[in-house]
């Protein structure tokens, strides 16, 4: 239940003037193609266009194999060679998880916490997208959370962003459990007097509500910075900010593809190459998860869910 304590508390977090922002546009646009942020037209967020992918896999016979798709979790095994990286942290794994869409799943999750057990990483981070719809209840989608949460845990700990299927209400679900949402914020990860920074920006596809500015104040210059956005689309202004790595979702690699992972829809605001795997933009490097769950339908093709393993290199 979602008490004026939670409001009050993220008001003084994260200011009335932003919080008043997010909550006006949480209501007037969660279900409507016209967002504020970088997306332009938002037809994910048309059930129509749901509606018509069901029809045409139930029409091609391809719903059951889209839905065993849908869970059959890849590991991507990641790794990062960076210059500006304490010696300290050369080998840190981390754990991404992106786009869970945790109510949508068939199974409600259970081969999700059973891959996971299975990895091993001394860091997790979520990259938003935790709920099936865009609009709607999240209190489902923050039980089936807090019950993965309870398999992520690791030495350095977990760390989540929000995504545009995500209302700023949600944030206690995760805190509660011991999982910080960064919002437009950062932490410092500290080995033996060495920091490693990890950023995360609020929603920039949909809400528009990120600010890089805010969540690298008190980074020192020369730090080594891994950025969390739900999106690619802050690729420009994240190299400009001298962004070490990039990690990011929303995408889903497509979900519904052609042979050989060829997307028809990315959604998102970017070239190509950066709607799945790793890629580069200036001097900065970054990484788009395919994600681990579906929205619109609970179904995959040639584009199979993804769980990511980034290790970390000292070079
Ligand atoms: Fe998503």
């Amino acid at each position: 239940m979602i008490t004026q304590d939670v409001f009050s508390d993220l008001a003084s977090r994260i200011g009335e003037e932003a919080l008043a922002k997010r909550l006006k546009l949480q209501v007037e646009y969660a279900a409507t193609m016209f967002g504020n942020g970088r997306g332009g037209l938002h037809f994910e967020n048309l059930d129509s266009l749901s509606t018509a992918a069901r029809i045409g896999l139930s029409l091609t016979g391809l719903t059951s194999k889209c839905e065993r798709e849908s869970l059959n979790f890849q590991i991507e095994h990641v790794n990062v060679d960076l210059t500006t990286l304490p010696h300290q942290f050369d080998g840190l794994r981390i754990l991404h998880l992106t786009d869970i869409h945790i109510d949508g799943f068939v199974d409600g999750g259970k081969k999700l916490q059973e891959t996971v057990r299975t990895l091993k990483f001394d860091l997790c981070v979520l990259t938003g997208d935790y709920r099936f719809l865009t609009y709607g209840p999240y209190d489902t989608c923050g039980n089936k959370m807090a019950a993965l949460l309870e398999v992520l845990q690791c030495e350095l700990g977990t760390y989540a962003i929000l995504g545009n299927h995500d209302f700023i209400e949600e944030v206690p679900f995760f805190e509660k459990t011991g999982v910080p949402v960064l919002l437009n914020d950062f932490v410092e990860l500290d080995l033996g007097g060495h920091k490693l920074y990890v950023a995360g920006v609020d929603d920039p596809h949909f809400y528009g509500v990120d600010d890089l500015d805010k969540a690298l104040d008190g980074v020192p210059n020369d730090a080594c910075v891994l950025l969390l956005a739900h999106s690619p689309e802050m690729y420009k202004e994240a190299d400009e900010k001298g962004i070490d790595y990039y990690l990011c979702g929303h995408t889903h690699g497509g979900q519904i593809c052609l042979p050989r992972g060829i997307p028809v829809i990315t959604h998102g605001a970017c070239p190509r190459y950066m709607c799945s795997g790793a890629w580069s933009y200036g001097a900065m490097q970054g990484y788009t998860s395919r994600g681990a769950g579906c929205s619109g339908v609970q179904a995959r093709l040639n584009c199979p869910p993804e769980l990511t393993i980034h290790t970390l290199r000292k070079v």
